[in-house]
């Protein structure tokens, strides 16, 4: 069976020079909608273990959402099948996902109740997490999401709330974007999706990173010149895709996270120097909320060294395995 996997693609967003939250929207090709790598295995295994050990942390949902989320897991399904074929096929109303051996129901039950919740199964087919944007009362409203690996934010919080309430924790978001969010979310029609990037520096490679207490303690934070920062702090860059459906009129927020250790930028003094200059730009309240205050100058010591090409003789500069 053909392999339909890629290589992850090298996102580098950090802006140098003063700080402000950007919208950053391009517009999406929608053959690039949804993204398969070459951790594909490794990322539906570890979601499996999320939604087996941590279900309600990971896939939450208003009353009522399943006509839009049933419009959304059948548009993914066309998707797939439609550029990998190899992997998946729909059948007897089911979809195959032949590569890992896997099906599921894309119907109801007799009694219109859902075995398992639409938004979930189309969060099993993919490696991206997928948060629904739904119309009640005039308003879009978040309707829920299968979100395994969340970047430090709680899902369960998050339900029923308008964009701005959802976003309310992120220091300076809303002074700075509320009205162009609400302007785009007003403009954003079935016709043209988009997609944007976001970035921060952690101190671990886990995808899996609630606020409820269940993800692992992160390893110490290495000092300020310790030659194994680079291995140690990674750079975690979240590609988000955003796209209107016409039945339901729902839109669907994509998130594909890709993490590496800082070491992969080793031998890229431009983009390292970029990376200190932005992480040396974010005020303390946007560091505090990003939750790299304490990381931070360990980061930028190791950066700022590649960036002047004294880190010759550093350590192994190759892109390391992930171990989660
Ligand atoms: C134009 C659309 C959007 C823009 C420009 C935007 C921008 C942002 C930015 C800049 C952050 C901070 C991330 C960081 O640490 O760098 C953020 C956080 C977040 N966004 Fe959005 N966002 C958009 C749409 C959405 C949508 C549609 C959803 C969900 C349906 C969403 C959910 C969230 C959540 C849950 C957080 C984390 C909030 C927290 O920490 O409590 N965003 N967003």
């Amino acid at each position: 069976m053909t392999d339909v996997r890629r290589m992850a693609p090298d996102y580098q967003p950090y802006v140098a020079g003063t700080f402000r939250w950007r919208l950053a929207l391009r517009p999406l090709d929608l053959d690039d909608w949804i993204q398969i790598g070459h951790d594909y295995d490794h990322e539906m295994d570890r979601k499996s273990w999320v939604l087996d050990n941590h279900h309600d942390t990971a896939v939450a949902v208003i009353p009522g959402v399943e006509p839009e989320a049933a419009e959304v897991l059948h548009s993914i399904v066309d998707h797939l099948v439609s550029l990998w074929p190899e992997w998946f096929e729909v059948r007897d109303g089911r979809v195959f996902n032949h590569h890992r051996g896997e099906s599921f129901s894309l119907f109801p039950d007799g009694d219109g109740s859902w075995a398992e919740h639409p938004l979930s199964i189309a969060g099993r087919l993919v490696q991206e997490d997928l948060a629904l944007l739904v119309e009640r009362d005039g308003r879009m409203v978040f309707g829920g999401g299968s979100v395994c690996f969340p970047n430090r934010w709680d899902l369960t919080s998050k339900l029923g709330l308008s964009m701005a309430e959802v976003h309310a924790p992120v220091s300076r978001l809303n002074e700075q974007l509320e009205g162009p969010i609400d302007d785009f979310f007003a403009r954003l029609s079935d016709e043209r999706p988009f997609w944007r990037l976001g970035w921060g520096v952690l101190d671990t490679d886990d995808l899996y990173q609630p606020l409820d207490g269940t993800a692992s303690v992160p390893p110490p934070i290495p000092n300020v010149g310790d030659p194994s920062t680079p291995d140690r702090l990674f750079l975690r860059v979240e590609r988000e895709t955003l796209r209107r459906f016409p039945r339901t009129n729902c839109i669907l927020f994509t998130i594909r996270t890709y993490i590496r250790p800082l070491s992969h930028l080793a031998d890229r003094p431009e983009d390292a120097s970029r990376l200190a200059d932005a992480l040396a730009n974010l005020p303390d309240d946007v560091a505090d909320y990003k939750k790299i205050t304490e990381l931070s100058s360990t980061a930028q010591h190791w950066l700022n060294e590649v960036a002047s090409g004294r880190n010759i003789g550093g350590p192994d500069t190759s892109i390391s395995e992930r171990t989660t």
